[in-house]
Parts: C-alpha cells; structure tokens; sequence
C-alpha cells in the first residue's frame, strides 16, 4: 500500500502533531508523516518528531521581515522537497497568504477548537461559554485565504457541562481533537473525502466519532 505524505505544520507544543504520529505508527494507517515543519526552533512537537525519528525543519518567520512571500516560499520548497502531498496545520500560529493557500488548493488542512462555523480566531473555549453553548468541539476543514474558513471534512462535538471553564473545555476539546485529526486524515488518504464546491462529500460509511456525541442525562 503505498501512503500519502504528509507534511505538519506546528508552532508549539504539538499535541495533535503527536496524534498523528502515533497514528501514522500503525501498519494499516494510510498515511504517513514526511515532514514536521515549525516556525519556532523552540516548539516542543519538534522534539517529538525526533523522538519518533520524523524528519524536521525550521523555517522561521523573523529571517524573513516584512517579507511573507519569501517566508512562505521557503516553506513551500522544504515540503515539496519531502515529497509532501497534504499539509495538515497543527497549531501553525501564523496566517497563511492566497499565494500560499492557492499552492496547495485541497491540500491543506487545519484543525480548529470550536464547531466551525461558529467561533473562529482565539479563544475559543472563553468564547463559547461567554455565549452559553451547551456544544463546543473541532472541527478539521480544508483551508481557504479567511482565517478559519473552507470545507468541513470532520467534527466532533463535546458537551459543554456544568461547573466547566475555559481550561476544562479546552481539555476535553482536545481529547476529541487527537481523535479527530487522525480520522479526518484517513478519510483524505483512503479517497473517500472529496472537495465538492464549498463542501467535502464522505463516500462510504462515516464512523461514530464524526456524528454528535449525546449529552449526559
Ligand atoms: C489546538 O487546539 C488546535 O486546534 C489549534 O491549536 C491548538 C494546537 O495545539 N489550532 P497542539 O500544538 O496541537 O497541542
């Protein structure tokens, strides 16, 4: 069988970027991690890539002031020369150009904290119980030149329970998060989820993370 190359993006401690390598570890998983690229020398998922004997880059946004085309396009030569075939943004804190999006049109992912299209940008977790949602979650989506826009390929949805705040949530969020990009990368990799327009079509059976979670009694 041979996999999809996927190249991540990370900025920081790279908890999902560890989902997806744990992943990507077993034999029946179709995909597997070509490159992890950060922009930060410092970000913990760079040692975690290491670990696990991932290939690793920096391209670091200071060396190129004022200067994001030149930025990205150095991203852009590092991934294609690992033979990258999707980009899966994993906490990349830095937004992307047109220039760069349009590259890799229907091939670049993100994973966001909130139930898309509500809550986009930060804080996610603050926001949603300052509006009193009794369901938060992720979302994985195909990205588009607007911050936090484009296709839904998966979500996953968590209840908002009594006595939570902003960290709490965000833990849970999380927990559902490490599952989710994985399964979004599976679908991509097996085929089975193809752009149509503004939506992303799911051939074939969708497993039960991707439906909504019920609430405790
Ligand atoms: C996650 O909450 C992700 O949804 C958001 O940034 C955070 C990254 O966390 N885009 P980690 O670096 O994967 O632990």
């Amino acid at each position: 069988m041979s996999k999809l190359k996927i190249g991540v993006l990370i900025s920081g401690r790279g908890s999902n970027l560890q989902a997806l390598i744990d992943a990507c570890a077993a034999p029946d998983f179709p995909a597997e991690i070509a490159l992890v690229l950060s922009n930060k020398a410092d970000a913990f998922g760079l040692e975690r890539a290491s670990t696990a004997g991932i290939a690793t880059a920096v391209v670091s946004h200071r060396d190129y002031p004022g200067d994001k085309p030149a930025f990205e396009a150095a991203m852009d030569v590092r991934l294609r020369e690992a033979g990258v075939e999707l980009v899966c943004l994993a906490g990349f804190m830095r937004l992307l150009s047109p220039w760069f999006v349009g590259r890799w049109q229907d091939a670049l992912i993100n994973i966001h904290p909130s139930l898309l299209p509500s809550f986009k940008g930060l804080d996610t977790h603050e926001r949603a119980l300052a509006t009193g949602v009794r369901f938060h979650g992720c979302t994985v989506h195909h990205v588009r030149p607007a911050m936090d826009d484009g296709p839904i390929i998966a979500q996953a949805a968590v209840p908002v329970l009594p006595g939570d705040d902003a960290h709490r949530l965000a833990d849970r969020v999380l927990e559902a998060e490490h599952k989710l990009y994985p399964h979004a990368v599976r679908l991509i990799a097996e085929g089975r989820a193809r752009v149509d327009g503004d939506l992303v079509r799911i051939d074939g059976p969708v497993p039960e993370l991707a439906t909504v979670l019920n609430p405790p009694l």
